[in-house]
């Protein structure tokens, strides 16, 4: 009885063995777990049936038939073993990134010239400790023109070529009237720098409907020409370098009185003159003068206490100086091929 069922036993293992080798995949695998040691396997049930047998067999016969169950139990988890390590090799290999592969070029955007040269200029005034300030595009004809010493009748109106939203509204032609604004809420000492948008209806290689300008205004008590001069010679030099010329010439604004005009040396022609400078050897670059004691009267100063200077700028007409960029228009066209080159 005990032979018989060792052979058996020993068959069971054999065919197992064999079957085993035979196995191709994980879900063969799982059917040939049931076939030999599911419930209804002949392994199983012959474990179930062990008590029923006769004492002198059981223990063998026990003793044989876990040590099979063992030894397919062992040989199916190293089969799945086996295969989930393929398993795992194949979906390394499916999710393999190749890092040989050169990447994209990602376009990076930066700042535009004109925002690059405002800034650069905001700087040098805000270490001399002057604070920024602000006004608005649309403005009215009171700031833009009457509080600048420019009433409806004035001849200078008609250099600005106005854009009018309404009879009073209008798009501001300078940064000037932040002057006014800026006064009327605060009281000397002030030093201010202003930058922003303004318009004028032209356009051509030097004009553009709307264009970059930079405001600045000081007052104090015992403000003079030579503050005024000091402080924009330091302002070209900065800009445009150390080794230009600046001189300053009789101009006319109505809003600054003497008012100037600032030219640095020509750095193309080195001062002979040439067809950038007009023949002339030097290049404009701002406006400026001694605030008009007129103007003190809308902000309600007092021109016997008080005195002042101030300037503005086209920061277009400043980089096209010192680039040399010979059309306005391009700063607006937004072509790649001349934003890239700063
Ligand atoms: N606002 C003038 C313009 O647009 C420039 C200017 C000249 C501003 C003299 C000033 C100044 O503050 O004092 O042409």
């Amino acid at each position: 009885m005990t032979d018989q069922l060792e052979k058996k036993i020993e068959l069971e293992i054999s065919s197992f063995e064999k079957d085993l080798e035979a196995v191709k995949d994980l879900q063969e695998l799982e059917k040939l777990k049931t076939r030999y040691i599911g419930k209804k396997s002949f392994l199983i049930k012959t474990l179930k049936n062990i008590g029923t047998l006769p004492d002198d067999i059981k223990p063998i016969a026990g003793k044989k038939s876990n040590s099979a169950r063992n030894r397919i139990e062992s040989g199916i988890l190293q089969k799945e073993k086996y295969f989930k390590g393929i398993q795992y090799e194949n979906k390394l290999k499916e999710e393999h990134i190749d890092l040989s592969l050169p990447g994209r070029m990602v376009r990076q955007g930066r700042k535009n010239i004109i925002s690059q040269i405002t800034e650069e200029i905001e700087e040098i005034f805000i270490g001399m400790g002057f604070e920024i300030a602000e006004g608005p595009e649309v403005e009215t004809d009171y700031y833009n023109f009457e509080a600048l010493n420019t009433p409806a009748d004035h001849p200078a109106r008609s250099l600005h070529d106005t854009f009018f939203i309404s009879e009073n509204t209008l798009l501001r032609t300078h940064t000037s009237p932040v002057q006014i604004r800026y006064m009327e809420s605060h009281i000397p000492p002030l030093m201010i720098i202003s930058s922003g948008k303004a318009y004028r209806k032209d356009y051509d290689v030097s004009h553009t409907p709307m264009f970059t300008q930079i405001e600045g205004l000081v007052i104090d008590k015992g403000i003079n020409f030579g503050n005024l001069k000091w402080t924009l010679e330091i302002l070209a030099h900065e800009v445009f370098g150390k080794e230009r010329k600046v001189r300053f010439r009789p101009h006319y604004f109505p809003f600054t009185e003497p008012s100037v005009e600032v030219d640095v040396s020509c750095h193309i022609c080195s001062g002979k003159g040439c067809r950038v400078c007009s023949g002339s050897g030097w290049l404009e670059i701002l406006g400026s003068g001694m605030v008009d004691p007129n103007l003190y009267k809308y902000a309600g100063y007092d021109p016997e206490e008080v005195s002042g200077f101030a300037f503005g700028m086209g920061i277009e007409r400043v980089c096209m100086l010192k680039y040399g960029i010979e059309d306005l228009r391009l700063f607006f066209e937004n072509d790649l091929r001349f934003i890239e080159q700063f």
